[in-house]
């Protein structure tokens, strides 16, 4: 059955002497316990190494927040996927809406990006969602069904099941105006029945779903409380351990 994972995506914050407190501090906070769901923390590129070094890697689990689409090479100022493996990472951020909207990633280079990770065992957290105009219009069950077709549907469905999912509606993100429960496993349900129709219902049943836009200590308990809703993709909150925990705890 699948997986509940809270992961943290720490986007572009912290120094690497601040990095590495936080995740020592995390480590810390975890001493002893026993999470009843994965954890993982996304930091940026320069940190994976001295950070995977760290941590508890049997309870943290590390990820990139981005990979090349290219697998070596004269591509200056790139990190390939090999590269982000070698440090001790074992997933990677893909998809992101600030990637989409600020980077330009397109359903194409992303597809490649998720086939490099694969191949070199990173486990992707492939973001989809709407814009808040898509939502008002209604389009938010086709813009997310074309985002998960365009780059994940001619995955084998082996390939697919290595695959996280965190819906992210883009006017959730760092606004503080959360998706309501209800509409979080709306749109969980209906990516769920979406990869059924694909895979099948057993491939759709392993695959986590995360929720991710503005979730915090306080949302966390009812969000993940429903039955489509695997967990949470963090961004604010993953930046205090106090917060991080208390979400780990909602499980
Ligand atoms: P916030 O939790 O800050 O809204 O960010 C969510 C996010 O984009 C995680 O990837």
């Amino acid at each position: 059955m699948r997986k509940n994972i809270v992961a943290g995506n720490w986007k572009m914050n912290k120094t690497l002497q601040e990095g590495l407190a936080l995740a020592e501090e995390l480590n810390g906070a975890l001493k002893g316990v026993t999470p009843n769901c994965d954890v993982v923390i996304g930091t940026p590129f320069i940190h994976l190494a001295s950070v995977a070094a760290a941590i508890d890697t049997n309870k943290i689990g590390v990820a990139a927040q981005n990979c090349a689409d290219k697998e070596s090479g004269a591509y200056t100022g790139e990190i390939s996927a090999s590269m982000v493996k070698s440090t001790g990472a074992n997933y990677v951020i893909l998809g992101h809406s600030e990637r989409r909207a600020y980077y330009g990633e397109t359903a194409e280079t992303l597809k490649t990006k998720v086939e490099l990770a694969l191949k070199n065992e990173l486990t992707p957290i492939f973001c989809i969602g709407e814009v808040l105009a898509e939502r008002e219009a209604e389009k938010h069950f086709d813009v997310v069904k074309s985002q998960i077709v365009d780059s994940l549907f001619e995955l084998s469905a082996e390939d697919f099941g290595k695959i996280v999912l965190a819906y992210e509606p883009v006017w959730a993100i760092g606004t503080g105006k959360t998706a309501s429960a209800a509409q979080a496993q709306e749109m969980h349900a209906f990516i769920r029945q979406t990869l059924a129709a694909q895979y099948g219902q057993e491939v759709a049943d392993n695959c986590s779903i995360l929720y991710g836009g503005s979730c915090n200590a306080g949302n966390a308990k009812e969000l993940f409380s429903n039955p489509d809703v695997d967990g949470g993709l963090i961004g604010g909150a993953s930046l205090k351990v106090a917060d991080f925990k208390a979400i780990i705890d909602a499980f």
